[in-house]
């Protein structure tokens, strides 16, 4: 595996790949890596020649500097895990490469980025777009992988990929989660113990509300998880929204047309972590 900091340098040796008639895949990350990250090396390297994942904590995409300042950093271990993992390339930017004067572009994603996430992280989509816009820039893969535990972010993602008409297929990848339940994050790493105690709490409560709206309006169902988390210990809720998978508009019936996802975003003490499911009946 070989790990690049110069984005000539990487551009050199994907161009080479390419001449080789190999589709290059790619995995944009922020690090601190886990096994979430790594199912999407692991598929990257089922559909493509040569898999590039990057490492980079993107400053423009952080609405809080505290979280910016906290986000945890773990290099030395994360490149470990992706040459077990299989990951051919690994791009590793400063900040002043990525940045080398300030972005000013604003994109324009309407109700995709004021909705949920967007709502509570202003402009953090914004800050994504640019960095990942970037990112394909210098990469120019032919898939790249995201995860839908960021949901939102994937339909943004998308989005953007439609607007700039970029070549690259977005391939979507399942979430993967700890055996009790928690979804696997970075920030799990800044839980304290008993907040990481109750924090698988979250997808029971996402699981029985799915099993609820088999029987229940989605008003009903809302009420209980907002009650549910407001009775389980430590865990305080920010938004619990059904919304259909592409537009992100909530949803006011089962009937309506579409898949319907339920998006959560809970504080366990200081730390902010967020989960969704699949909610078709
Ligand atoms: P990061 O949070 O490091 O996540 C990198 C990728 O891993 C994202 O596509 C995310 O959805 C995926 N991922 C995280 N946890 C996962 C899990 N439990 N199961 C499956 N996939 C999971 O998302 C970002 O970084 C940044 O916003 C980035 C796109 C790199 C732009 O800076």
């Amino acid at each position: 595996m070989k790990v690049y900091s110069d984005p000539l340098s990487i551009q050199k040796t994907l161009s080479e790949a390419r001449a080789q008639g190999l589709n290059i895949g790619f995995v944009p990350t922020m690090g601190a890596l886990h096994q979430g990250h790594l199912s999407l090396v692991e598929q990257a390297g089922q559909e493509c020649g040569v898999v590039v994942a990057s490492i980079f904590v993107n400053p423009t995409q952080f609405n809080d500097p505290n979280d910016l300042a906290n986000y945890p950093r773990t290099l030395e271990a994360d490149l470990k895990m992706l040459e077990e993992q299989g990951c051919d390339l690994v791009f590793v930017p400063t900040v002043e490469t990525m940045y080398p004067e300030p972005d000013n572009r604003i994109f324009a994603f309407g109700e995709l980025e004021t909705v949920m996430e967007g709502k509570f992280r202003p402009g953090h989509f914004n800050g994504v777009a640019q960095v990942v816009s970037k990112l394909f820039d210098l990469v120019n893969p032919d898939k790249a992988f995201f995860g839908q535990k960021d949901f939102q972010q994937l339909a943004i993602i998308k989005a953007m990929v439609k607007q700039l008409s970029l070549p690259v297929e977005i391939v979507p990848c399942a979430i993967v989660r700890e055996p009790d339940g928690l979804a696997m994050s970075s920030r799990n790493k800044l839980l304290l113990p008993e907040y990481r105690k109750c924090a698988p709490q979250i997808y029971r409560i996402l699981s029985e509300a799915k099993n609820l709206a088999k029987s229940h309006s989605v008003a009903e169902v809302k009420n209980f998880v907002n009650q549910e988390i407001g009775n389980a210990n430590l865990l305080k809720l920010e938004y619990f929204e059904l919304v259909e998978e592409l537009s992100l508009k909530a949803i006011q019936s089962w009937d309506e047309s579409g898949i319907k996802v339920g998006c959560i975003a809970v504080f366990a003490g200081k730390v902010r972590l967020i989960d969704n499911l699949i909610f078709n009946r």
